[in-house]
């Protein structure tokens, strides 16, 4: 075990208004190594009642604490400060992410410093918020002024801890938002860490507030709390469905990233071997948990074969091991729940394709929630394994005749997050760009993601967009203002 690795078991309290306080149900969950199955902490199984505690210390902060006066320019220095904090923290944090998730910790280091940048982002633009005058045609004044909309209820999941509770933070504290996050149930661990920051770079008492546990006892609470105000959530399409309808009672606005199916399209004059690594690459990062996971591999007939051939030759060798180890390129699965699923599904698969690699666990690991990286093809796009969102190391690859083709098996999908399109021909390229029916699409690579650059999606996968100036646009309220420079009120009296 590399050195410096905490060995006890902690037992973490939750933040509510700045102070660390336990559940008031009294009762904690465990949380695991999925590398070992062994607990590494317990936190606080949170209920309504402390729902309600969060909600009301973010809406105090919101109204009458420090927070609605703080100017923008200290919101963006807190935001500074918080992201210096992270890097300086960085080996730490990362470590933690890594034990608690099961990524490969060069993943984990890549999600904290991508943290930190997240922050860093939006200190600069907290500055940035601008409104407009509105050119009506009588002699009046019109403004549009941009206000934070309020106490925000966050629900992440457990692919990328820090980096989805930053995505979701960052943006509200520019805006003058409070807020309540709730993290997986599975991965509590670097947000608590996160919020032993919060008084050193400034952040007043209850803006934001932490709380751990089930979607539904913990989650839910906040979803229907009728002042919280608005809700963003990333997850599963089903939970995303459920949150819609909740949230319907007391008209939250929501936003939502619901992961998807998303197609890795492959033609025929793409450069062979980039083609081979973008296929990999595009599906098994994050052990595959990740929600734009290129899991549809669209590969044109006449490279077809040796496109299977090389992929699984290449997957085969793909190095799965414990994640703290440095050469290590897939951990286990996070969670028994997920490995379980995730197992069914290659089963399904089993049945419905061809197997070309993979399809269980590696033999020379006892212990853990590992999945081998599975390739299988013949697949058909109205397959379950080509339908439904597997999140695991599962690629579905299937042989398209022409671009129509592709295009055609790349939309017929009831998900619309992202794509990918691999070419040398940029005519080609751009018409598929235009085609694809995808929040994201990505040319000669698949993956990466910016600040700077919108994220969510079409269809099923959600709704609302996170990064750069549209994600803080989601936290903000438009108040238009008429200023009469007449002075008698205009009117039919
Ligand atoms: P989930 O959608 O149940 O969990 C995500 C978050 O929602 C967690 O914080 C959870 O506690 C919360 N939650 C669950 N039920 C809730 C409810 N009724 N009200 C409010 N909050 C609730 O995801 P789960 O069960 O961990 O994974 C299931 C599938 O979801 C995965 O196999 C994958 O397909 C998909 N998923 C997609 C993600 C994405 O990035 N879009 C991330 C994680 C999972
Ligand atoms: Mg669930």
């Amino acid at each position: 075990m590399p050195s410096g690795v905490q060995t006890e078991i902690k037992t973490y309290q939750i933040h509510i208004n700045g102070e660390w306080t336990d559940s008031k149900s009294n009762k904690t969950l465990p949380v695991y190594d999925p590398s070992t199955e062994e607990v590494i902490a317990h936190v606080p199984d949170c209920n309504a009642e402390d729902v309600n505690r969060a909600v009301a210390a973010a809406k105090a902060a919101f109204e009458d604490g420090p927070w609605a006066t703080t100017t923008a320019q200290e919101r963006g220095r807190v935001l500074f400060r918080l992201s210096e904090k992270i890097r300086a923290n960085l080996a730490s944090l990362a470590e933690l992410e890594c034990r608690n998730t099961g990524k490969p910790i060069v993943e984990a280091e890549f999600d904290i410093n991508d943290a930190a940048t997240c922050f860093e982002y939006y200190g600069g633009l907290a500055t940035k918020v601008v409104g407009y005058v509105n050119p009506v045609p009588d002699n009046a004044m019109s403004l549009s002024l941009k206000e934070p909309v309020g106490v925000a209820g966050q629900i992440i999941p457990w692919n990328y801890p820090l980096l989805m509770a930053a995505w979701k933070l960052a943006p509200a504290i520019a805006a003058g938002c409070t807020c309540v996050l709730k993290p997986a149930e599975q991965t509590p661990l670097t947000a608590l860490e996160f919020a032993k920051y919060f008084s050193d770079c400034g952040l007043p008492p209850g803006v934001v507030n932490i709380v751990t546990g089930f979607g539904e006892t913990c989650g839910a609470p906040i979803v229907q709390h009728p002042d919280v105000n608005k809700i963003a959530f990333t997850g599963s399409a089903a939970v995303g469905k459920i949150i819609v309808k909740q949230a319907a009672d007391t008209v939250k606005r929501v936003t939502l990233e619901l992961g998807g199916k998303s197609p890795n399209i492959f033609f025929a004059d793409a450069d062979f071997e980039a083609a081979i690594d973008g296929a990999l690459f595009g599906v098994f990062i994050n052990q595959g948990e990740v929600c734009s996971a290129g899991s549809r591999i669209l590969v044109q007939k006449s490279i077809y074969k040796n496109f299977v051939d090389a992929m699984s030759e290449k997957a085969k060798k793909i190095k799965l091991g414990p994640p703290l180890e440095r050469e290590t390129k897939m951990g286990p699965l996070v969670s028994k729940e997920q490995y379980d699923r995730v197992n069914e599904y290659l089963a399904v698969g089993k049945k419905e394709a061809k197997l070309a690699s993979g399809g269980g666990r590696p033999e020379k690991i006892a212990k853990g929630y590992y999945v081998q990286p599975t390739i299988f093809y013949d697949v058909n796009n109205s397959a379950r394994i080509a339908r439904e969102e597997i999140f695991g190391p599962v690629a579905a690859v299937i042989p398209f005749d022409d671009e129509k083709d592709a295009l055609k098996i790349a939309n017929d999908s009831p998900y619309g997050l992202a794509a990918a399109v691999w070419t040398r021909d940029i005519f080609r390229a751009m018409r598929a760009v235009k085609a694809l029916r995808a929040g994201i699409v990505w040319v000669n690579h698949m993956q990466p993601t910016y600040v700077e650059a919108p994220w969510g999606g079409y269809k099923q996968s959600g709704f609302g967009r996170e990064l750069g100036p549209w994600g803080i646009e989601e936290y903000l309220e438009t108040k238009q203002v008429f200023i009469n420079l007449n002075e008698q009120p205009i009117g039919w009296y």
